[in-house]
């Protein structure tokens, strides 16, 4: 099986907006990377606060990707390169109405909540999505403190028709032990939707989907890696049906494995 056209829906790129990228050369460099290794579609997410969304931030964010897409169209043109946005719930009257927002033009919209805790109302905090007609893709849903002993949440939210896009670093405990087990158990009940990178163009928050599809081939996950790495993502920004994942039980003693190959250690 010759290996997938990956797509990254979660990343931190566009320069000086955000807590990643800090200028075009530290994006590029990431592309770079991305444009090698086979990633193919790579849309960028800043973070918005729905509490700021009406207010002048935007435009900046929208003037730096302009400057960013120019060079990566020159520099890097084996990839294509979106905009979206990280949207991060904390205003109940969250205003929604933007459709160009969105992850692609498919509907989706990529959501985090405040604080990376459990919200104190978990059955109400997508509903604000949902009514404004989009799909809520909740971003790293294994990281929000709380998760693991409330873990039926993440089946709750995929019932009212949220998606579930873990980080790849989590997969290797990039994000600690409680999003490293809730990942895996996620991974063990195929209630994983999407992987994306979360990438932050920082030494220790430079994940891809690359090294998640490698990591998941290796554990014997391969028909789930190419789904939740480009098969998935891509249906998610056209709009189109995702597949199920079935569910992945890494061979024993696959974490460690991993690991090593991370830190070589
Ligand atoms: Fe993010």
């Amino acid at each position: 099986m010759s290996d997938p056209d990956l797509v990254d829906l979660h990343c931190h790129f566009v320069p000086g907006v955000d807590d990643g990228a800090r200028d075009v050369e530290e994006a590029m460099a990431q592309l770079i990377e991305c444009e090698r290794s086979g990633i193919r579609t790579v849309v960028t997410t800043p973070h918005l606060a729905a509490s700021a969304a009406r207010g002048p931030w935007r435009d900046g964010i929208e003037d730096a990707f302009a400057e960013l897409a120019a060079v990566a169209s020159r520099d890097c043109p084996a990839v294509t390169l979106g905009r979206s946005f990280e949207f991060r719930l904390d205003d109940p009257d969250a205003d929604l109405s933007d459709r160009s927002i969105g992850l692609g033009d498919g509907g989706g919209l990529l959501v985090e909540f405040p604080m990376l805790a459990m919200p104190a109302y978990p059955d109400r905090m997508l509903d604000v999505v949902l009514a404004a007609d989009w799909i809520p893709v909740l971003a790293h849903p294994e990281r929000y403190a709380g998760i693991e002993r409330a873990y039926g949440w993440i089946g709750a939210w995929r019932e009212k028709g949220a998606l579930m896009c873990v980080n790849a670093g989590s997969l290797w405990g990039e994000h600690g032990g409680e999003a490293l087990r809730v990942a895996r158990r996620m991974l063990g009940d195929g209630s994983v939707d999407l992987i994306a990178s979360d990438n932050h163009a920082r030494p220790s928050r430079a994940a891809t989907v690359r090294q998640a599809w490698d990591y998941l081939k290796e554990a014997g996950c391969e028909e789930q890696a190419t789904l939740l790495t480009a098969v998935n993502p891509a249906a998610v920004l056209s709009g189109s049906r995702l597949m199920g994942v079935p569910p992945c039980e890494p061979r024993s003693g696959w974490v460690d494995r991993l690991r090593r190959l991370v830190t070589g250690g």
